[in-house]
């Protein structure tokens, strides 16, 4: 048997490194450059010569790419989502597929929070009226934003949360300490939700016509694809922030930004965007607007885990082993599976 291969992406931190070396396997990684992704020919290429890929969200992982390889054992990426992934296809070839679920949880929920907080108190504009020597003299009107907790209207805010997976029940958490009322619309989690002793189940319209914070935790599907677009944006209050951490595709962009422009909503916050990294026009010049780039889960020690869960999928995936954390663990059972992996088990 040929020496096995892992074709690493784009470089993992370290901890993962040293797992994926490690198993003894000879690991490849494409390049270290931050700036630039593969194209879609150096992606085929890779995985052409590789048992097990190791890719981030950023690489396209179609049934095109997934077929080039039927020796391919596990496609093992270092992120809880995998929407760029086919994973109906990879199912169907026999090929599981592994993400980083859970440990990403708190560093995102924390970054909702801090747009939350940068939106409402306008930190970003503050910072750069600060830092550009503007500051000449304290006023009363100098920056004025909205309150999370009650504060000067002693009238407790309302946070609709889109979405009562893990990430948005660690949201949900937070808001104990701004007095807050949560309300929370998740079709997949509604008995969640009615048990849930934090948030109250409110359809989507209404959670947005209620809510002062709108932030959103689905993940991108068909069904979520948009789900945030101009009739939504318009249901909301003239003093809503909606905040997004998930994935870009689930707003239509051009519509928030027409709603920042003409003051449908107060502001928003977003770490995502719908053709990312690129933005729609407008947006950047929106000063409501709080524009990250994709870092919910950028903490040292998060993403330190997620490259070690990342590896720790792409070694069981190379010795023919279910991976521990598979999005299609329904694969190890199929003939399709069984065949691919035959040679190493
Ligand atoms: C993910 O893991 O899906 C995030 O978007 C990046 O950490």
């Amino acid at each position: 048997m040929s020496e096995p291969h892992i074709f690493v992406t784009r470089r993992i931190p370290e901890v993962g490194m040293e797992l994926l070396h490690e198993s003894g396997a000879r690991v490849t990684v494409f390049q270290n450059d931050e700036e630039q992704g593969l194209t879609a020919e150096e992606i085929l290429a890779g995985i052409r010569g590789c048992d097990v890929l190791v890719p981030l969200l950023t690489e396209p992982i179609g049934r095109d790419v997934l077929a080039a390889n039927d020796r391919l054992l596990g496609v093992a990426q270092m992120a809880v989502g995998f929407n760029n992934i086919d994973v109906e296809a990879a199912t169907e070839l026999g090929i599981p597929v592994g993400n980083t679920p859970g440990v990403l949880t708190d560093t995102t929920a924390d970054l909702a929070w801090a747009l939350m907080m940068a939106t409402a108190r306008r930190i970003p504009e503050a910072h750069n009226y600060q830092v550009a020597g503007r500051f000449k003299l304290w006023g009363p009107n100098l920056f004025t934003g909205a309150d999370l907790s009650p504060g000067g209207s002693g009238e407790r805010k309302v946070l609709g949360i889109v979405g009562y997976g893990r990430i948005g029940q660690a949201v949900a958490k937070r808001s104990v300490g701004f007095d807050m009322d949560v309300l929370a619309h998740d079709p997949y989690n509604k008995d969640g939700i009615d048990q849930d002793a934090l948030a109250t189940w409110a359809e989507l319209p209404e959670l947005l016509e209620k809510s002062d914070f709108v932030s959103l935790h689905v993940l991108l599907t068909d069904e979520t694809h948009h789900l945030i677009s101009e009739a939504e944006l318009r249901r909301m209050k003239p003093s809503a922030i909606l905040i997004n951490t998930s994935r870009g595709p689930v707003v239509d962009e051009t519509a928030l930004v027409q709603a920042l422009q003409e003051g449908w909503i107060q502001a928003a916050g977003l770490d995502v965007y719908e053709d990312e990294p690129a933005m729609k026009p407008g947006l950047a010049e929106c000063e409501s607007a709080v524009l990250l780039p994709h870092i919910a889960s950028a903490s040292r020690d998060t993403r330190g885990r997620m490259a070690k869960m990342a590896a720790a999928n792409a070694v069981a995936f190379l010795r023919g082993e279910p991976g521990p954390t598979t999005v299609n663990p329904e694969v190890f059972e199929t003939e399709a599976y069984k065949k691919r992996t035959a040679r190493v088990r």
